[in-house]
């Protein structure tokens, strides 16, 4: 009987010893990658960045002229003089700047020496992460 108490005091204290050597280590250094990617999916880093309300405006206005796959076969560009461009040629995508592209869409067709018909968004002028999303989804049309 009296052994039995002592061993379970040694068992306890030897358990005590043990926990608080280990609460006393430091906690082993991180093992998670700094560039840790929480986005997963083929797409879903690139389109996981445009918000959804430039997604509808491009859909709702834009695709009117440009088409739905950005070739500018949209029906409101059929009675056009100056068809819009096909955004999915790459030799174009080459030719303008994300500045040019942002410029033309808040500003309009007219005030970049282009045809009149590309209509302005002046109102994007206060909702830089909707212009974004319209450059990022004409760009878009490139990668193919
Ligand atoms: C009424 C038809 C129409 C609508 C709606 C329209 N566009 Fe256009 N867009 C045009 C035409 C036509 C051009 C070609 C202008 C030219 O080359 O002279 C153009 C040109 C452009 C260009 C420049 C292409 C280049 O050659 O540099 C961009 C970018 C563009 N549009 C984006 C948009 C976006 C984004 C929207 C929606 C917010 C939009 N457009 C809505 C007709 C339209």
């Amino acid at each position: 009987m009296r052994r039995t108490v002592l061993l379970f005091a040694i068992a306890t204290g030897l358990a005590l010893g043990a926990g608080c050597g280990k609460n006393d280590r430091p906690p082993p250094p991180s093992t998670g990658a700094p560039d840790m990617q929480t986005e997963t999916g083929p797409k879903g880093a690139q389109a996981g960045k445009i918000p959804q309300q430039a997604e509808l405006l491009f859909r709702e206005k834009c695709a009117m002229c440009h088409g739905l796959d950005g070739t500018g076969n949209g029906p409101g560009a059929r009675e056009l003089p100056v068809k819009p461009r096909n955004y999915t040629d790459p030799k174009w995508q080459e030719s303008v700047t994300d500045d040019e592209i942002r410029k033309i869409i808040l500003l309009g067709g007219m005030a970049v020496g282009k045809s009149g018909n590309m209509p302005g968004n002046p109102d994007l002028k206060d909702e830089p992460d909707v212009l974004e999303g319209l450059v990022k989804i004409v760009r878009r049309f490139g990668k193919k």
